[in-house]
């Protein structure tokens, strides 16, 4: 054991203040050379592909998300949502981002553990990207799944800039015939504001405590909810055949809606969660958060036309809506608005339904964080720990270590955590975003530190985000 290991173990290392977050050595093996557990360990991404180039303009643009409704903002390539990005497991991806827009900007590939340099967070791995320059993001697309690709900076997410990123597997375990990606958004027609302190003593006497007002308070003047771009009377469409295997890549960038989605006519097959495969679940509804994807595979065998809808979990709104059309049949059996079961009832896909196709091994700690998340009450600052980020000590730990995030949650709010570079464990399940409940909801990840760098660690609601609840994980 080197001299820093030592002081780490015995915990002389760190002079930290009352509220700093101080990793304890779990035991004093850490630092022994056991090889982490299969399962567990990144495979080295290898380019066995063709290298992919393409040309993202972040510029100005107009949205139509019904005939006629029409709002100025900010996109890629003049579409809303991003063009999809779609290559095969292996290939190597270039980027070139020209910023056209007034202020800077960068992109982050979420979920596809990248080489730090190419994580796209300001501050952390780049400076933004200023207007009337260029930046070229350059890494091998791997391992498969589906991904999301969005602007890092500030409250950027809740303009357009947010697009699908699919690196299909050469291998699937399971099959299909249609394969759609489904982008669940929210919309905001004006530039996207930081919110004010809505709870306790800073709003008394204007709405109530608690309760829906309360909620309401702290979520953005959202004009709709969107699949696709599209607003419910305006619906996308995703056409299959009676017979056929439909695969629905679900795919959430939304700015700060967690949605319940289900099918009318239709249980889901779950096959996948943040683009790691899992052994298929079938449910009739299933929670999505913010920076999550779950892929699901739909049997259709039940002509018709059916909604797809994601019902906002935390506020009283209409729900986003799609349709899944037949093509085969005269399409008369079901109306796009009947309401599908799963949205009210049914199974629900719970955490502990999710377990990796590979069962991550078991393995024992070397560093735990207790991660404390709150806010919502007396401030807008969102906290981890007490410490709003950029006010905030870094997590710092060593390559090799396991390191275990235990986070409970202390507001009246769930946050969707996600953290950059990495794949963590949670129960059976390999992810990189985990809904952390409200009233003191409990949820402990796991990772192996192996993949060097600055990290950023955050809850994905941007509101939350930008009011401080994030860390940098930091390679010491
Ligand atoms: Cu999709 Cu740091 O986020
Ligand atoms: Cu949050």
């Amino acid at each position: 054991m080197n001299r820093r290991h030592f002081l780490r173990a015995t915990g002389l290392g760190t002079a930290g203040s009352m509220l700093a977050v101080t990793g304890c050595r779990d035991s004093l093996d850490a630092n022994s050379t056991a090889s982490p557990p299969p399962g567990y360990r990144r495979r080295d991404p290898q380019q066995t592909g063709a290298t992919r180039e393409v040309h993202l303009v972040a510029e100005e643009g107009e949205v139509e998300v019904a005939t006629g409704k029409i709002y100025r903002t900010w996109l890629y390539n003049g579409q809303f949502p991003g063009p999809e990005i779609r290559l095969q497991e292996g290939e190597r991806l270039r980027v070139t981002l020209e910023n056209q827009l007034p202020e800077g900007t960068t992109i982050h590939w979420h979920g596809l553990p990248v080489p730090n340099a190419m994580d796209g967070v300001p501050g952390l791995t780049q400076q933004p990207v200023m207007p009337g320059t260029t930046f070229t993001y350059d890494f091998v697309a791997d391992p498969a799944g589906s991904y999301l690709y969005h602007s890092h900076v500030g409250l950027q997410i809740d303009r357009g800039l947010v697009a699908p990123l699919v690196v299909e597997e050469k291998q699937p375990h399971v099959s299909y015939d249609r394969d759609y990606s489904l982008v669940l958004d929210d919309y905001l027609p004006n530039t996207p504001e930081p919110l004010q302190a809505s709870g306790g003593m800073m709003r008394r006497g204007r709405r109530g405590m608690m309760g829906p007002g309360m909620m309401q308070g702290q979520t953005p003047p959202y004009e709709g909810l969107l699949i696709n771009g599209k607003l419910p009377n305006d619906p996308a469409v995703f056409e299959t055949k009676r017979g056929e295997q439909v695969r629905l890549r679900l795919m959430n960038p939304s700015g700060a809606t967690t949605f319940r989605v289900a099918v009318g006519g239709h249980r889901m097959l779950v096959t996948h969660t943040d683009g790691q495969p899992i052994e298929p679940v079938t449910v009739d509804a299933l929670h999505i958060g913010m920076g999550e994807r779950y892929d699901v595979v739909l049997a259709a065998q039940n002509p018709g036309v059916w909604p797809i809808m994601a019902a906002p979990l935390e506020v009283q709104a209409p729900p986003a809506e799609a349709v899944l059309r037949y093509t085969d049949v005269a399409a008369t059996q079901a109306p796009p608005e009947a309401v599908p079961e799963g949205i009210r009832g049914g199974r629900v896909l719970e955490l502990s339904d999710l377990q990796a196709l590979e069962r991550p091994a078991e393995r024992t700690p070397t560093r735990t964080f207790d991660l404390t998340l709150s806010g919502g009450m007396m401030s807008a600052a969102w906290t981890i720990v007490g410490q709003a980020y950029p006010d905030a000590d870094p997590l710092e730990i060593l390559e090799g270590d396991v390191i275990r995030l235990r986070m409970v949650n202390h507001s009246m709010m769930l946050h969707p955590m996600h953290l950059h570079g990495h794949f963590f464990q949670v129960g059976g399940a390999l992810k990189d975003t985990v809904i952390v409940p409200p009233h003191m909801g409990r949820v402990t990840v796991d990772f192996l530190a192996d993949n060097p760098g600055r990290w950023f660690f955050h809850c994905h609601n941007i509101y939350h985000l930008e009011a401080g609840m994030a860390r940098e994980i930091r390679y010491v």
